[in-house]
C-alpha cells in the first residue's frame, strides 16, 4: 500500500522563478550572532579577514547565502547610524536594550557590514530606524551609503575608506512596527512611512528596493492596509512568523530532548505558514494585482526556551534534525508562492535562534539548519513546476496530524530537474513512485539528511554527528520509486 504515494510533475509547465533571495539570512546585533559568532575584530588570534572570522565566513559561503539582513530587528529601531562610522575605538557605546542589556560597542558598523557581505558574496539588505529615528536620519544614512556626488556626506564616507558608494539591495522603513519598533497602528505607520520614504534618495543605479514593514502570525489586516494606503515607492511588505513548539511564548519547548508529542506540533506549528501566506497573497492579488509588491517573509524560524544556562536575552539555542525538517518544509512552501514570496530571511545566522552555525570561542559547528539550506542550493533561481501528491497519507501522534510527505520540483539553473522531499513521520518510512509527464526516468541522484534520532545535533565535541550523505534511486521497469527513510530531507536531481 505504501507504494500508492505518487509524485507528478508536469516538467513543461514552468512556474514562477524561486528568488534566490528566498534563502536570505538575518544577523542581528543580538548575544553573539554577530559579536563573537562572526566578528572578532582584526587583532583576534582567531583567523580572520577585516575581523570577520575565516571559519564562519568558508562555510557560509559554502552555502551560497544570497542576502543578508542588518542591523536588526528590534535592534534596528534604536540603531544610530553615526554610532557605527569612523575610528572604532572612538564610536559610542550604547546599550542593546532588547537583547539582555549588554554593551553595545558599535564596533560592527555600515563599513563592516558590507565588508561581510561582499566576504560572502551576497546582497545587502538594510533595515531602517522608523521607531526613535526620523526622516532626516533615514534620509541621511540613505546618501552616506548611495551618494555618488560630491556632498559632505559621500565624502564622508570616502574618508572613512570606501569611495564608490554601497550597493544597498533592499532597504527597510522599520521594524515590527506594530510592537518593539513603535507600537503602532497600521495606519499612523503608513503615514510615517509615506513621509519618510519621500525624502529616501539615491542615485538611479543604487536605488534600493524598499521594504515595508507588516503584519505577523494570523493578521492579514497590516498587508491589506499597507497595500491599499502607501501612496511612495514599495516594492515589498515583509511578514513574520515563529515556529514554537508549544505556540505559548512563555514555554515555548525544548530544543532538544522533546517528545514525538513536541515534533509533531512543531511541525504543524510551521506547516501553518502556507495559510498564513496564502491569506496575504490573497489581499495583495487583490489590491496589487500587478505583482509589484513581494511578500517578505523577512523573520522565520524556530524559537525554542534559551539553552540552559545561557542569558535568556541571547536567544541562543541548540539546533536539531527537527529544524532541518521545519527548514525544508518552509522552502517548499515559500517554493509554492514564489510568484509573490520574493525574498525570505531565517532568524538568524549565528548562534541565535535557528541558526546556521554555533560558536564557542576559536571552534564552529553547522546545524541540521546549515545542511538544509546548503542541500536546496540548486533550487536559488530555479523555476518552480507544478507538482502534485497522490495518496499522501497523514502522520498522527496523540491526536494531531500532518501530512506525511512535503515536495517541491524545479527546474534548476543548470537545466536539470530537482526535487526536494520530506518525510515528516518520525517512525516510518515512505516509499514513493515518481513520474514526471513525458519523460523517461532512469535514477534519483542527491543526497538525504536523516538520523536515528528526531533531535539528533551537531556538538562541539561531534560537530558531525548529522550531515547528509548520498542518496540514489535507480528505475526498475521504467518506474522510479524513491523510499524516503523516516524524518528524513532529501534533495535529488531526476535523470
Ligand atoms: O529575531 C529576534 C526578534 O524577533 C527580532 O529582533 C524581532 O524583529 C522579532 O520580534
Amino acid at each position: 500500500a505504501a507504494n500508492e504515494v505518487s509524485i507528478s510533475i508536469d516538467a513543461k509547465k514552468a512556474g514562477p522563478v524561486i528568488n534566490k533571495n528566498i534563502y536570505g539570512q538575518f544577523a542581528e546585533h543580538l548575544g553573539t550572532g554577530i559579536y563573537e559568532g562572526m566578528w572578532v575584530g582584526p587583532d583576534s588570534p582567531i583567523p580572520n579577514t577585516k575581523g570577520w572570522r575565516n571559519d564562519v565566513i568558508g562555510a557560509l559561503k559554502k552555502m551560497h547565502v544570497p542576502l543578508v539582513r542588518w542591523p536588526g530587528g528590534c535592534f534596528a529601531d534604536e540603531y544610530h547610524w553615526r554610532d557605527g562610522i569612523g575610528a572604532r575605538e572612538s564610536r559610542p557605546v550604547k546599550m542593546n536594550t532588547n537583547w539582555g542589556n549588554v554593551e553595545e560597542r558599535n564596533a560592527v558598523g555600515t563599513h563592516e557590514f558590507f565588508d561581510l557581505v561582499d566576504l560572502l558574496g551576497a546582497d545587502a539588505y538594510v533595515n531602517g530606524n522608523l521607531g526613535s529615528g526620523s526622516a532626516q536620519e533615514m534620509a541621511e544614512w540613505m546618501e552616506y551609503m548611495t551618494g555618488d556626488g560630491k556632498s559632505t556626506l559621500a565624502e564622508l564616507r570616502r574618508k572613512n575608506g570606501r569611495d564608490k558608494p554601497f550597493k544597498v539591495a533592499f532597504f527597510a522603513v522599520g521594524n515590527e512596527a506594530w510592537g518593539c519598533g513603535g507600537n503602532m497602528t497600521a495606519e499612523y505607520y503608513t503615514n510615517l512611512y509615506n513621509q519618510t520614504v519621500s525624502f529616501l534618495k539615491a542615485p538611479k543605479p543604487y536605488m534600493p528596493k524598499i521594504i515595508a514593514s507588516g503584519g505577523h502570525d494570523d493578521d492579514t489586516t497590516w498587508t491589506d492596509y499597507l497595500s491599499k494606503n502607501i501612496r511612495t515607492r514599495v516594492d515589498g511588505i515583509s511578514f513574520h512568523y515563529y515556529t514554537l513548539p508549544t505556540g505559548n511564548w512563555s514555554k515555548k519547548g525544548l530544543a532538544i530532548g522533546f517528545g514525538e508529542d513536541q515534533w509533531i506540533s512543531t511541525l504543524k506549528n510551521t506547516l501553518r505558514m502556507d495559510t498564513m501566506i496564502k491569506n496575504n497573497v490573497a489581499k495583495l492579488d487583490k489590491n496589487d494585482p500587478k505583482n509589484k509588491i513581494s511578500f517578505d517573509v523577512d523573520e522565520w524560524g524556530t524559537w525554542y526556551d534559551v539553552e540552559p544556562g545561557t542569558n535568556p536575552g541571547f536567544l541562543y539555542q541548540q539546533s536539531s534534525l527537527r529544524d532541518a525538517v521545519v527548514a525544508a518544509l518552509n522552502f517548499n512552501i515559500f517554493h509554492s508562492y514564489a510568484g509573490r514570496v520574493r525574498m525570505t530571511n531565517i532568524a538568524q545566522m549565528v548562534n541565535v535562534l535557528q541558526a546556521m552555525i554555533l560558536t564557542e570561542k576559536d571552534k564552529m559547528l553547522l546545524t541540521p539548519t546549515y545542511h538544509a539550506f546548503e542541500m536546496y542550493v540548486p533550487f536559488q533561481n530555479a523555476t518552480a513546476l507544478p507538482l502534485t501528491i497522490a495518496n499522501n497519507p497523514e502522520y498522527s501522534f496523540g491526536g494531531t496530524s500532518i501530512p506525511e510527505v512535503s515536495a517541491s520540483a524545479a527546474r534548476g539553473q543548470d537545466g536539470k530537474l530537482y526535487l526536494s522531499l520530506v518525510n515528516t513521520n518520525p517512525n516510518k518510512d515512505v516509499s514513493i513512485d515518481i513520474d514526471v509527464a513525458g519523460e523517461k526516468l532512469t535514477a534519483a541522484k542527491g543526497r538525504v539528511l536523516t538520523a536515528k534520532t528526531m533531535d539528533a545535533h551537531n556538538t562541539f565535541a561531534q560537530p558531525q554527528a548529522i550531515q547528509p550523505a548520498s542518496f540514489n534511486a535507480t528505475a526498475k521497469a521504467g518506474k522510479l520509486t524513491v523510499n524516503v527513510p523516516a524524518k528524513a530531507v532529501i534533495v535529488v536531481s531526476l535523470e
